[in-house]
């Protein structure tokens, strides 16, 4: 983990005067805290992950877990984590880590820049000897994540190898909400999914989707923004995207809340993950030399 001399030399470089510094966050981790007039926003280095964006004069949109460790090696549960190379369990190894390597370790933090009411964040990971261990493609991710009005997300895959490669990625968007059961998910309807808590089967969305009961559905070939209605807290979370066909649906409801070790067993109720992803059928694929970036942009309008 960066000492407290490499947290202060990572602010001398990339630190911005009263808009971005970088500081040790939680555990003495380090993180970019960004403030401008429209938002504030924070973004952890490891995992290259955004735990949280308050747009000006509105309530936090993210939700991270009260019983996150904190610590290199372990991915924090909420905010955005990054699934990749795959998503869940990797199909031939069950022993490699759940939706991939990326999300517990440290990432590279490459710039923060402003731009207009915006400041955005740029961190990357890279392949090596130990993400070789796991899969043997060599890879350059990036994460800009620009925090304004809006957030927007970019995670763009680079194949810096000579082989073409297959990959699997998500941005793992946990929303913080007043409570789960009045939410509704508008966007999906008609739309087919895989139901991961009844075996993976394909069924139809009908209508807008409301939770009642463990939730974890993969949708398919979903192109469209997806809206969050959070009567609770009187507002519309709209995740729109691009170069993203799946999208998928997580709330672990009751025994699995309490079977997480890093998660408190009543917190199910204030979050729902709607993950902007490409998994399974719609992995991608990236021939040598070439990028793919997935988009996604959040934005919080009242109910
Ligand atoms: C979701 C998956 O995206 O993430 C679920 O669809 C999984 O199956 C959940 O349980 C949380 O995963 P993890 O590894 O962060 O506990």
């Amino acid at each position: 983990m960066e000492s407290v001399e490499q947290i202060a030399e990572l602010h001398r470089r990339h630190g911005i005067p009263g808009i971005a510094q970088v500081i040790a966050g939680h555990g003495g981790l380090p993180k970019v805290s960004v403030a401008v007039p429209d938002a504030t926003g924070e973004m952890y280095l490891l995992g290259g992950h955004v735990t949280s964006w308050r747009p000006a004069g509105l309530e936090e949109v993210l939700f991270v877990s009260a019983a996150t460790r904190w610590q290199e090696g372990r991915a924090i549960r909420g905010g955005i984590p990054i699934c990749f190379p795959w998503f869940g369990n990797k199909a031939d190894d069950p022993k490699a880590p759940a939706h991939g390597f990326v999300r517990a370790v440290p990432w590279k933090l490459e710039s923060i820049s402003q731009a207009g009411g915006s400041v955005a964040v740029s961190m990357f990971t890279e392949s090596d000897a130990n993400t070789n261990k796991w899969w043997s493609a060599d890879f350059r991710l990036a994460l800009r994540a620009t925090f304004g009005r809006e957030l927007r997300l970019e995670l763009e895959m680079a194949n810096t190898g000579n082989a073409g490669l297959q990959f699997e990625e998500a941005l793992h968007t946990y929303f913080r909400v007043a409570d789960v059961e009045k939410v509704r998910i508008c966007g999906l309807d008609s739309v087919r999914y895989l139901d991961k808590t009844d075996a993976f089967r394909e069924k139809a969305q009908h209508g807008d989707l409301a939770i009642g009961k463990e939730t974890d559905s993969v949708y398919l070939n979903t192109r469209h923004a997806v809206e969050l209605q959070d009567p609770g807290l009187r507002r519309r979370i709209q995740v729109s995207k691009e170069n993203s066909l799946s999208t998928v649906v997580w709330n672990p409801w009751v025994e699995k809340a309490k079977a997480m070790s890093d998660f408190g067993d009543e917190e199910w109720k204030q979050m729902v993950c709607v993950e902007t992803a490409n998994v399974g059928q719609f992995a991608a694929t990236l021939a040598p030399g070439s990028k793919h970036v997935l988009k996604a942009a959040i934005q919080v309008t009242s109910l």
